[in-house]
């Protein structure tokens, strides 16, 4: 058995220790393993490299992804998905083992009905994949985004003002809550629910009038005002998968404030800081968990199935569940909401 493995999509912390875990379990079973480079596009273009354990050892701590990301769609290209096929079939792949979110995985699914056989693992730092309860590389995230915005939050203490920190999150808000509430943020925004900039704005002058100086702000990059659609989305550069490339709407939010209160403000986008690095202990075990139970779906011949959290347990999923997105349990956020 040759099984091919790729990632695609954003890196997150934790691909390097699911591809460890692949290629130590596939060793059990005498499969090869080759390593697929820039996710889809090394399908297009066949650029593949054999992985024995020698080649991953020590991986299992070092950020980013080893056989590299891109997020190439074969879908948008003339003959993409076909030539994807045959440069598989081509290289004696039986089948690949897919580390992504909607769209990598998307992919996959849609390439089972041109003949490519796989199994699916879950990655994304924003947690939105349904089917599972975690996806491995949103914890370590959050810890970073935490670490950050407490210091954040301390300059701002220091100098009376009122900080906004932006935070990945297209479409779901899972980070900026996780993190706004580790780090007790004041308002919280999230792409689920379109904000009010009035209501923070009176917020946030309540805050002062009674003595809270400084104030935290914590904001995902697809969160959206009620009042003007476009300060987050609207005539974006998108990417191949339809996707409007974010960022900004910290800036707005910060602008806002000052000028509709006087309040001095600042604003620290994190970006892609939290995507990068080394994955906590959460994310090296759920990773290593994910990879081997992988492994083990390509043995038993359950193709279509991606592998998944419930509880404690590693299950398998048909991919088909996990493509709908995962938004925010609300409650969250009106916990967060006792903190203002
Ligand atoms: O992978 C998901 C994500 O991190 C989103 O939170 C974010 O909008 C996007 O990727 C950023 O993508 P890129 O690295 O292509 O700028």
């Amino acid at each position: 058995m040759k099984v091919g493995v790729l990632t695609g999509g954003g890196d997150c912390a934790g691909l390097n220790a699911v591809i460890r875990a692949v290629v130590r379990r596939a060793a059990d079973y005498n499969y090869e393993v080759i390593g697929i480079r820039r996710g889809w596009a090394g399908l297009l273009e066949p650029d593949t490299l054999r992985l024995d354990y020698d080649m991953v050892e020590g991986a299992l701590p070092v950020g980013g992804t080893m056989l590299l990301t891109s997020r190439t769609n074969p879908f948008s290209k003339d003959g993409g998905p076909e030539r994807v096929v045959a440069n598989a079939k081509e290289l004696g792949l039986d089948c690949i083992v897919a580390i992504g979110g909607e769209d990598t995985l998307g992919v996959a699914q849609k390439l089972s009905s041109h003949g490519l056989k796989f199994v699916g693992v879950p990655k994304t730092i924003d947690n939105d994949l349904s089917a599972t309860d975690v996806t491995f590389g949103f914890h370590t995230a959050v810890d970073v985004a935490m670490e950050a915005i407490d210091r954040v939050k301390s300059t701002g203490e220091s100098h009376e003002r009122v900080m906004v920190v932006e935070v990945m999150g297209r479409g779901a808000g899972w980070i900026a809550a996780y993190s706004g509430i580790a780090s007790g943020a004041h308002v919280i925004l999230v792409p689920e629910e379109p904000f009010d900039m009035d209501a923070i704005c009176t917020l946030l002058q309540g805050r002062a009038k009674r003595g809270e100086k400084s104030s935290l702000v914590v904001v995902a990059e697809g969160a959206q005002p009620r009042e003007r659609e476009e300060a987050a989305g609207g005539g974006r550069r998108l990417d191949q998968f339809g996707h409007p490339m974010l960022g900004g709407i910290g800036r707005f939010v910060a602008q806002e404030i000052e000028r509709r209160t006087g309040l001095e403000t600042r604003e620290v986008v994190l970006g892609h800081l939290i995507r990068g690095g080394s994955p906590n202990a959460y994310d090296r075990v759920l990773a290593t968990r994910f990879g081997v139970a992988a492994v083990d779906l390509v043995k038993a011949g359950k193709f279509g199935q991606m592998v998944s959290l419930r509880g404690n347990s590693i299950v398998s999923v048909d991919v088909k569940e996990a493509l709908k997105p995962k938004l925010l349990d609300m409650s969250l956020l009106a916990v967060g909401r006792e903190f203002q």
